[in-house]
């Protein structure tokens, strides 16, 4: 049997990610490459895959093979759940592009899932539709912005217990919270900084579905996380994917905040991603 693990590999930017090139994920992983690929993520945080065509099935077997898939919470228009793999998209219930999309979530600042007591290991995104230009997924190293901080912010922060919630986050979009959505997903408590299960490493865990410090007046809390987003979104924390057609990202939840960037004609253009999570285990 040839094993294949050999691929190219070249990092993207000193924050984060990396690019591979020679693979094809539309075939089934051999172990060894399951692993250099694991390996990659680990050291870049972001893998950015070119040249992909995968089907629904397809990205879903290959999704398998890093670990348990993920479901969603939010339904669609429709009512029904969001199926495992879905579409990020801008399009309206007539399948036009619009400027005022359902996920609007995703334009804010956030870390999947951080609402579940397990949030997401890692996601997935294929890029199905582009515009002509922009159409951006922005990645924030919270792991460099907690390394930055100040060794007596790094001490005040020290324990501090975060809730996270799906009605805070929608709330935070000024969105009215779905009644069956918000008791299928009740608050859950996580630390401010969490320590990377895999490497140790400490980042700070928050972003649009935290909703206050435990223990803490509301408004100071507040504050205390938007001082703390803002510091960890600064441009030098911050890589910013331009997509190709064909790109796949994985990026890895755990050590990193994302955003999708309205820099495009949302009105005019179409940009259709494919995508699927991972479930991960409890932050520490
Ligand atoms: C997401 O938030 O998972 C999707 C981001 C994007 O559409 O770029």
């Amino acid at each position: 049997m040839i094993v294949a693990t050999e691929f190219t590999l070249r990092r993207l930017s000193d924050i984060a990610g990396a690019e591979i090139t020679g693979v094809d994920l539309s075939q089934p992983l051999t172990p060894p490459l399951e692993r250099a690929i694991n390996d990659a993520l680990l050291a870049h945080r972001i893998v950015v895959f070119r040249d992909q065509r995968l089907s629904a099935a397809q990205q879903h077997a290959l999704t398998l093979s890093f670990g348990e898939i993920e479901g969603n919470v939010r339904r669609l228009p429709s009512g029904e759940r969001l199926p495992v793999v879905h579409t990020v998209h801008n399009l309206d219930e007539h399948g036009q592009p619009t400027a005022a999309p359902d996920a609007v979530g995703n334009y804010s600042w956030h870390t999947d899932k951080s609402y579940h007591e397990e949030p997401s290991l890692l996601t997935m995104l294929h890029a199905l539709e582009l515009p002509p230009d922009g159409g951006d997924t922005q990645f924030a190293n919270a792991a460099a912005a907690y390394a930055a901080l100040p060794e007596e912010s790094k001490r005040a922060i020290a324990g501090l217990r975060v809730v996270h919630s799906w009605e805070a986050s929608r709330r935070h979009l000024g969105l009215t919270p779905v009644e069956e959505e918000t008791r299928e997903r009740p608050p859950v408590v996580h630390p401010l900084v969490r320590t990377h299960p895999d490497t140790g490493e400490k980042a700070l865990y928050l972003g649009n579905h935290a909703s206050h410090v435990v223990g803490m007046p509301e408004a100071e809390g507040s504050a205390l996380l938007d001082r703390l987003l803002a510091h960890a979104t600064e441009p030098r924390f911050v890589y910013s994917h331009r997509w190709r057609a064909g790109d796949l990202v994985i990026w890895d939840n755990r050590c990193l905040l994302h955003r999708a960037v309205s820099n495009y004609d949302m009105g005019r253009h179409r940009r259709v991603l494919q995508r699927t999570v991972v479930k991960g285990t409890a932050p520490f």
